[in-house]
């Protein structure tokens, strides 16, 4: 858990389809099992921050600058897949919050895999 990514890369591809999924129901007009899908993606939201938080606070001192974006990547990613859920349901437009989406994942991907501990396809 401290010292592997694999627990980490696991709740952030697990909440991709999830939130996948839940866009998917939110268009064909399933509100309500969009909602469920919505409620496990918030349970992973907090293994991702978990995960992610005991990786930071163990490796964190080998950069800070890196770790502390890719620490606030990781959150943004996390808060406009949340973000464009509760907009769809509200019927208000996801323009925006898709691109800021795709922006911070390829950022927080891109240090993810740069940063010294499991891939380093960048080293
Ligand atoms: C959905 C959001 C997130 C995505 C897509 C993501 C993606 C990644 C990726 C691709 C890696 C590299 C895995 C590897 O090299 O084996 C990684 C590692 C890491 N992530 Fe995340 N992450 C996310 C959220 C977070 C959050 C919220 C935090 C902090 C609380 C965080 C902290 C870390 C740390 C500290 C590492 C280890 C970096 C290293 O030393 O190599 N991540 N993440």
């Amino acid at each position: 858990m401290f010292d592997t990514t694999h627990a980490h890369i696991t709740t952030w591809v697990i909440a991709l389809i999830l939130f996948v999924v839940a866009v998917a129901l939110s268009n064909a007009g399933n509100e309500k099992g969009k909602k469920i899908v919505q409620m496990i993606l918030r349970i992973f939201y907090l293994l991702i921050l978990m995960t992610g938080i005991l990786l930071f606070w163990k490796h964190q001192g080998y950069n800070p600058a890196l770790y502390g974006m890719k620490f606030l990547g990781g959150v943004i990613v996390i808060a406009m897949m949340e973000m464009i859920l509760v907009r769809m349901s509200k019927g208000k437009g996801t323009g925006l919050f898709w691109g800021v989406l795709i922006i911070a994942f390829i950022v927080t991907f891109i240090l993810g895999i740069k940063l010294p501990l499991g891939w380093n396809w960048l080293a």
